[in-house]
C-alpha cells in the first residue's frame, strides 16, 4: 500500500513537473512572438540624400534591431514635398516587415508628434558666396523652430541625433530651445568620423575592422576634429596590441592619418561630386543602435555631447567624446591620459566650437 502511494506520489509530481516545464516553453515562446510596440522615428531632410539612404536602414531594423517595429515620421520642405512622397511610395513599394507605419509630410508639428527618436538631417547647405555667418543664421532660425515642436510634441524622454551641419552647434542650438528635454537626450553625429578613423586603422594594418576599436573623435565634426589612436587597440591572435605599436610609424599616426579622416568629407565630395551619404546614414544607426541597446563591454564610441567640463573641455558645448552607453545613457570615459600634443589639438577644435557657439549666439539677436 505504502508503495502504491509512494509511486503517485513520484507519477504526480512528475506529471505537474513536466506541464510546468511545458507551461515555461509555451510561456517564452508566446513572449519571443509577442510583437514589441513600434518606436516612433523621425527623419527631417527626409527627402535628401542622407535621408534616401537612412529610411531603408531603419526600416531594416539596422538602428533599432531585427525585432523592433518602427513607425517612420519624414519631414522636409514644401519645395521638396513631391519628393518626400516619392520616398514613402517605395517604403510601401519595398514592404518591410518591421515598417508599422510612415508619416510624410511638410508640417514639423505633425512629424515631431508622439516621436520616440528623432534623427535630425535637414538643414540649410552653405552656398556659393554665401558668408559663413548667413548659413548659421537659417540654420539658427531651422533648429530654434524645430527644437520647440520637439519640445511640445514629441515623446517623453526623446532621444535627439544632430546630422545637418554644423552638426555639433545646431544641436546646440536645439539644446537651448528645448529646456524640457534632458540635455542627456540630444547629441551630434561624430560616428562617422569615428567609423572613417577605424577604416583608415584597418586598411593600413590589414586588418578587419571589426577587430579595431577604442579610436576617439574629439571635439567638432569639422576639419578641426582630433582624431586619436592613442588607446585603440586591435583584437590579434596573441591578444588586443595597441594600434600605435602595430603601425609603428608615428609619422603616419600624426600625418597623413589624422588629415585623411579630417579632410574624408571632402574626399568624398571630389570623387563622387556628391556629399557621403550611405556612410553617414549607417554611421547615423550606429550612433542610435549603440546609444539604446548599449556599446559592447570594453568598448567605446565617440557621440557629441554637452560637455560638462571633462578633460577640461569647456563646460556648455557640444563636443565629441569617448562614451560607453548602458540603459539608454551615454557616460563619458573618463581617466585617459592626454598626452602635450592631444591636448593641443583637444583645445584647437574646442576654441572653434566655442567662436561658432559666439556665431550662432550673435544671430539669435
Ligand atoms: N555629421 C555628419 O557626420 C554629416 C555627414 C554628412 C553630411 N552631413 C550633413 O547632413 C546634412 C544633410 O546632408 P544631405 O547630403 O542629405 O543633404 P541634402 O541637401 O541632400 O538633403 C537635405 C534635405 O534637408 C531638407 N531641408 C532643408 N531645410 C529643412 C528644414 N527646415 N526642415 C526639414 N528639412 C529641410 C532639404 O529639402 C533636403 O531634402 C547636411 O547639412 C550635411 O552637411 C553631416
Amino acid at each position: 500500500m505504502v508503495s502504491v502511494d509512494r509511486s503517485l506520489f513520484v507519477f504526480n509530481t512528475l506529471a505537474l513537473f513536466r506541464s510546468y516545464r511545458l507551461f515555461q516553453i509555451s510561456l517564452s515562446l508566446s513572449l519571443s512572438t509577442m510583437a514589441k510596440e513600434p518606436v516612433r522615428v523621425l527623419v527631417t531632410g527626409a527627402a535628401g540624400q542622407i535621408g534616401y539612404a537612412l529610411v531603408p536602414m531603419i526600416a531594416r531594423g539596422v538602428m533599432l534591431g531585427a525585432d523592433q517595429p518602427v513607425i517612420l515620421h519624414m519631414l522636409d520642405i514644401p519645395p521638396a514635398a513631391e519628393a518626400l512622397n516619392g520616398v514613402k511610395m517605395e517604403l510601401v513599394d519595398a514592404a518591410f516587415p518591421l515598417l508599422k507605419g510612415v508619416v510624410a509630410t511638410t508640417d514639423a508639428i505633425e512629424a515631431c508628434t508622439g516621436v520616440n527618436i528623432a534623427v535630425m538631417v535637414g538643414g540649410f547647405p552653405r552656398k556659393e558666396g554665401m558668408e559663413r555667418k548667413d548659413v548659421m543664421s537659417k540654420n539658427v532660425a531651422i533648429y530654434k523652430s524645430q527644437a520647440s515642436a520637439l519640445e511640445k510634441h514629441a515623446a517623453a524622454n526623446c532621444k535627439v541625433l544632430v546630422v545637418a551641419n554644423p552638426a555639433n552647434t545646431n544641436a546646440l542650438i536645439l539644446k537651448e530651445f528645448a529646456p524640457s528635454i534632458p540635455e542627456k537626450n540630444i547629441t551630434c553625429l561624430t560616428r562617422l568620423d569615428h567609423n572613417r578613423a577605424l577604416g583608415q586603422v584597418s586598411e593600413r594594418l590589414n586588418v578587419p575592422v571589426s577587430d579595431v576599436k577604442n579610436v576617439i573623435i574629439w571635439g567638432n565634426h569639422s576639419s578641426t576634429q582630433y582624431p586619436d589612436v592613442n588607446h585603440a587597440t586591435v583584437t590579434t591572435s596573441a591578444g588586443e596590441k595597441p594600434v600605435r605599436q602595430l603601425v609603428a610609424d608615428d609619422e603616419w599616426l600624426h600625418g597623413d592619418f589624422i588629415s585623411t579622416v579630417q579632410q574624408r568629407g571632402a574626399a568624398i565630395i571630389k570623387a563622387r561630386k556628391l556629399s557621403s551619404a550611405l556612410s553617414a546614414a549607417s554611421s547615423a544607426c550606429d550612433h542610435i543602435r549603440d546609444w539604446v541597446l548599449g556599446t559592447p563591454e570594453g568598448t567605446w564610441v565617440s557621440m557629441g555631447v554637452y560637455s560638462d567640463g571633462s578633460y577640461n573641455v569647456p563646460a556648455g558645448l557640444i563636443y565629441s567624446f569617448p562614451v560607453t552607453c548602458c540603459n539608454g545613457d551615454w557616460t563619458i570615459v573618463q581617466g585617459l591620459a592626454i598626452d602635450d600634443l592631444s591636448r593641443k589639438k583637444l583645445d584647437l577644435t574646442a576654441e572653434e566650437l566655442t567662436e561658432e557657439k559666439a556665431l550662432a549666439y550673435s544671430c539669435l539677436t
